[in-house]
């Protein structure tokens, strides 16, 4: 059984307005490159190289004029697929049940930019028959994120942007799922932010008794604020120099 990619690329970017207001968050730029380069390289660097990206809004055109096929990262092809209006991560990850075809995937949010390789935590997830694996990383801001709370050592509950965090471990924008997670989806009911949670799809497998973790190692930054876009590009400035 073959593992694909989903990059999740859409949403309108409004906490990065007026930046967002003629172009997809996205395409914006960390340091060198569009920040879509950098999810498409942790797939690839992971051995991924089946990948659908999904997007949507007014310049969801451009992703295509910018990455063709994807011969920059030596892909043959992408996929692409369109989200009308905007309803969460969730939301937008049951696009890509045609693509996933029963397959299991792994799926990272487009503004999520890391230092290292995910390949051991990938293969761990290729080794795993079935369930989902969340990846982790410690962070001082953890009221700004999906957060786990543990009880001996395993995983006892995640809340999404809890005011008072029950640990310091954030759960970064990298999930990995077998085919259960569009049956998950379809049993949702939207947040007070009124959207379709990725954390009620995680706390779905952990109810299940199917959610592992791994740890990542190295730096994780998400980019969809203005102190966060301007954190990913130094970090990435950093990382550029040091090669
Ligand atoms: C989303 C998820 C959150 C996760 C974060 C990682 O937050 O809801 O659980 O920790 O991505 O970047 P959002 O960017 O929608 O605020």
């Amino acid at each position: 059984m073959s593992l694909k990619g989903v990059i999740l690329a859409g949403g309108l970017g409004s906490r990065l307005a007026p930046l967002t207001k003629i172009t997809n968050k996205h395409l914006l730029p960390i340091y060198c490159k569009p920040m879509i380069y950098y999810p498409i390289q942790t797939l690839v660097d992971a051995g991924i190289t089946d990948i659908l990206i999904v997007t949507g809004g007014t310049h969801a055109g451009e992703f295509l004029r910018l990455l063709g096929n994807g011969a920059k990262f030596g892909l043959t092809h992408i996929n692409y697929t369109y989200q009308e209006g905007e309803g969460g991560i969730a939301e937008a990850l049951r696009l890509a049940k045609h693509f996933a075809d029963d397959d299991k995937i792994v799926v990272i949010l487009g503004d999520n930019i890391i230092e290292k390789s995910i390949k051991k935590q990938v293969d761990a997830f290729r080794r795993q028959s079935s369930g989902a694996r969340i990846l982790l990383k410690k962070v001082n801001d953890p009221d700004r994120f999906g957060v786990v709370s543990f009880e001996g050592g395993k995983i006892a509950s995640i809340i999404e942007k809890p005011k008072k965090p029950r640990s310091n471990y954030a759960v970064t924008g990298i999930y990995m799922y077998d085919s259960q997670v569009f049956d998950i989806i379809k049993t949702l009911k939207p947040s007070r932010r009124g959207e379709l949670e990725i954390t009620d799809v995680n706390n779905a497998y952990l109810k299940r008794g199917q959610l592992e973790h791994s740890i990542l190692s190295g730096w994780w930054t998400d980019a969809g604020t203005f102190d966060s876009l301007l954190r990913a590009t130094n970090l990435v400035a950093k990382k550029e120099a040091k090669v």
